[in-house]
């Protein structure tokens, strides 16, 4: 049995979702939910479903970003994780803290990768013109949104969409393709997953 420490700073509805599905037969079980901002709402909603939190925040290390990924470092060894799972963390992680964990550490990121690595993804989806948008589930190299995709989930953009509107249906896809990039890591398979799945 796999076990995942999840790492937060927000919200949490995909830390949430991957938790709820590593149940039964999945290969994988939630050890771990982290949080760098005090009093993130996905703490509460990970203490709701049983699941041990810690907090690393990170404003006390102001400027000193290895003296945070140290303090991480130190709470993630303790809880020992075969996987980590980004779900709405918004720190970038240095090479050498993900020189320790590469291989073993996914992020979702709101863009059909490699398009739009960074911020403001549906806003730069929708000045570009474009038709199509979605989220992809990557392996965390050193490079910001850039290691091996292992999943995506296309969505439409529609005529009159917003950043919010266009977030909104995006986020949707998360807790479906998040989940199903997971099931098949945990289980040693790294075939991409594709959503919508292929017909036939
Ligand atoms: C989502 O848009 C996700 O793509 C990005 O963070 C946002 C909030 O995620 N990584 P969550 O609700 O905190 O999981």
């Amino acid at each position: 049995m796999k076990r995942v420490a999840l790492l937060i700073s927000g919200g949490g509805s995909n830390m949430e979702t991957l938790v709820r599905d590593m149940t039964g037969d999945h290969p994988a079980r939630p050890v771990l939910v982290v949080s760098n901002v005090p009093g993130a709402g996905g703490l509460a909603k990970s203490q709701a479903l049983g699941i041990k939190t810690a907090v690393v925040d990170h404003k006390p290390f102001k400027g000193d970003r290895a003296g945070f990924e140290g303090a991480l470092q130190d709470v993630l060894e303790q809880a020992r994780p075969d996987i980590i799972c980004l779900a709405g963390f918004m720190r970038i992680l240095t090479e050498r803290f993900v020189s320790q964990w590469e291989g073993r550490i996914l992020n979702i990121h709101p863009s059909l990768l490699p398009k739009y690595k960074g911020l403001n993804t549906h806003a730069r989806a929708i000045d570009a013109g474009d038709r199509e948008a979605g989220c992809s589930v990557h392996q965390v190299t050193a490079d910001l949104d850039d290691g091996p995709v292992l999943g995506q989930a296309r969505v439409p953009v529609l005529p009159n969409d917003t950043p919010d509107s266009l977030a909104a249906r995006v986020l949707a896809q998360e807790h479906l393709l998040y989940p199903a990039v997971l099931r098949r890591f945990a289980s040693g398979d790294t075939t991409p997953v594709r959503l919508p799945a292929p017909k036939g």
